[in-house]
């Protein structure tokens, strides 16, 4: 092993150390490559300490002054990138912390004063996932606003609904557009749950017993946006169930949008041609010149599996875990952060793509009216006109599409004679459900596909969503 004699013990701890640490301690330990995400939570919880400890009088005036100066400094050094983040300082605290020593002397030495960096990193890291969380729920917005005006332009559109992919009834395409808009209205209530049980303050709960400073723990709480603090401090500073949360619904949603994907791979493909996306959410071929592939499509489908990969790794890291903090909980941070970009820009692709999709709505109508997908509004006109028991009306319809089958036409192709000779009380009035349109329409149920409820609904979404 490499030792480094001629490091210096980490000046923020190393009263009991003579050494520094290997070189390879060094690169375990270290999360500054990771965690200078958090450098604005950082500073936002610095502040609000040095304002409380103020407050109580820990601090003069003239040092929080001092502090809350050199805080906004380090920010814009930070912001214009001229900041010397240093690995021997191990994490983002640290950083800043010697930093702001560094500009302004020992005012910036009383700023750990009954903190620990256990709730220190417990704070920064729940503020950093509600800022997500608050970006996120926007963008699943967006997403839902442009599947609900692609819903309400074809409200009226037929296309083949399946079930395992066979052909079943016919809907329209907007239903469809609109079934996902529900799913991702989920989405976001799991996100505003998850920021509903977050937003408490760890920040005082210190190592993991308290202090005995007087600190103001709802006065840090209120001035970080917190609905108070949390309870109890070792719970504070030893869970992180609020980032699994947020990873069970990142893993939820993205599990929504590759599904959405799936279609849209589908849809495009050559032997459906149901929609047709541009040049800007596809990419060519090097070999094959017709080839126009939905890589978009394909990748928000595949990043599902980091999603869901990070909630299990974290779910790995938390199990087993006994309290309080244990160095385990660094580990926290790169799944979450991963998850969070991944599914933001797969939210934004499945926004761009479906803006971009022009749907091929004759096509969609054919293909709506194959595969006898009318069987069973004549199923339903036999129990309706002639009062066939449902299960006698589906046995007759199973005759009829044998006949049509074995002609090589479609239901609405056979001769009322032909009808007939299966059930004698057949009348030509049939052939007015056996349409694609009329079959469509007259899914007026509640929830069903009738363009006029696709439409309220589509409407209903643009006003909530305006
Ligand atoms: N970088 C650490 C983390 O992310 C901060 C907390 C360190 N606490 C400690 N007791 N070593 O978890």
């Amino acid at each position: 092993m490499t030792e480094t004699p001629d490091k210096q013990a980490n000046m923020q701890w190393g009263g009991r150390f003579a050494g520094g640490p290997s070189a390879i301690m060094q690169d375990i330990n270290a999360s500054i490559g990771f965690d200078r995400k958090l450098w604005r939570q950082d500073i936002r919880g610095s502040r609000a300490h040095a304002a409380m400890l103020a407050t109580i009088g820990l601090l003069s005036p003239e040092d929080e002054h001092a502090i809350a100066s050199g805080l906004e400094g380090i920010a814009a050094e930070i912001e214009a990138g001229t900041f010397a983040f240093d690995t021997a300082l191990e994490d983002i605290h640290m950083n800043i912390e010697a930093r702001l020593t560094d500009r302004i002397g020992e005012a910036g030495k009383r700023l750990h004063t009954a903190r620990s960096r256990n709730d220190q990193v417990a704070t920064d890291f729940r503020l950093w996932v509600r800022d997500a969380i608050d970006g996120l729920t926007a963008q699943i917005g967006d997403v839902m606003l442009a599947l609900a005006q692609k819903g309400a332009h074809h409200a009226a559109d037929p296309m083949p609904g399946f079930t395992h992919l066979q052909t079943a009834q016919p809907v329209t395409f907007g239903h469809h557009m609109l079934a996902y808009v529900e799913m991702l209205d989920r989405d976001r209530g799991r996100l505003a749950d998850c920021r509903r049980r977050l937003n408490f303050s760890p920040l005082g709960s210190a190592a993991l017993a308290g202090t005995s400073f007087p600190i103001d723990r709802h006065m840090t709480a209120a001035a970080l946006g917190f609905e108070g603090p949390t309870a109890n401090s070792l719970d504070a500073v030893s869970d992180r169930d609020f980032a699994l949360e947020f990873l069970s619904a990142a893993a939820i949603s993205a599990m929504h949008l590759s599904r959405l994907a799936e279609e849209i791979v589908i849809w495009c493909s050559a032997p459906y041609r149901f929609i047709r996306l541009s040049d800007a959410f596809t990419t060519g071929s090097s070999i094959m010149p017709q080839k126009r592939n939905p890589d978009a499509a394909e990748l928000v489908r595949a990043k599902t599996g980091r999603v869901t990969g990070a909630l299990v790794a974290l779910l790995t890291v938390m199990k087993g875990l006994p309290l309080a903090y244990a160095k385990d909980m660094q580990e926290d941070k790169e799944p979450v952060f991963d998850a969070a970009e991944a599914w933001a820009l797969s939210l934004a692709a499945t926004a761009g793509m479906v803006r971009d999709m022009v749907p091929n709505t004759d096509r969609m109508r054919d293909f709506a009216g194959s595969g006898f997908a009318t069987a069973t509004d004549l199923a339903d006109w036999l129990v309706r006109v002639l009062r066939l028991p449902f299960r006698s009306a589906h046995h007759v319809t199973g005759r009829l599409v044998a006949t049509a089958e074995a002609k090589g036409v479609d239901l609405a192709d056979l001769s009322l004679e032909e009808m007939q000779s299966v059930e004698p009380g057949i009348t030509a009035g049939v052939f007015s459900v056996l349409s694609v349109e009329a079959s469509v329409a007259s899914r007026t149920s509640y929830g069903g596909t009738s363009p006029k409820n696709v439409l309220e609904q589509a409407e209903h979404w643009l006003t909530v969503l305006a």
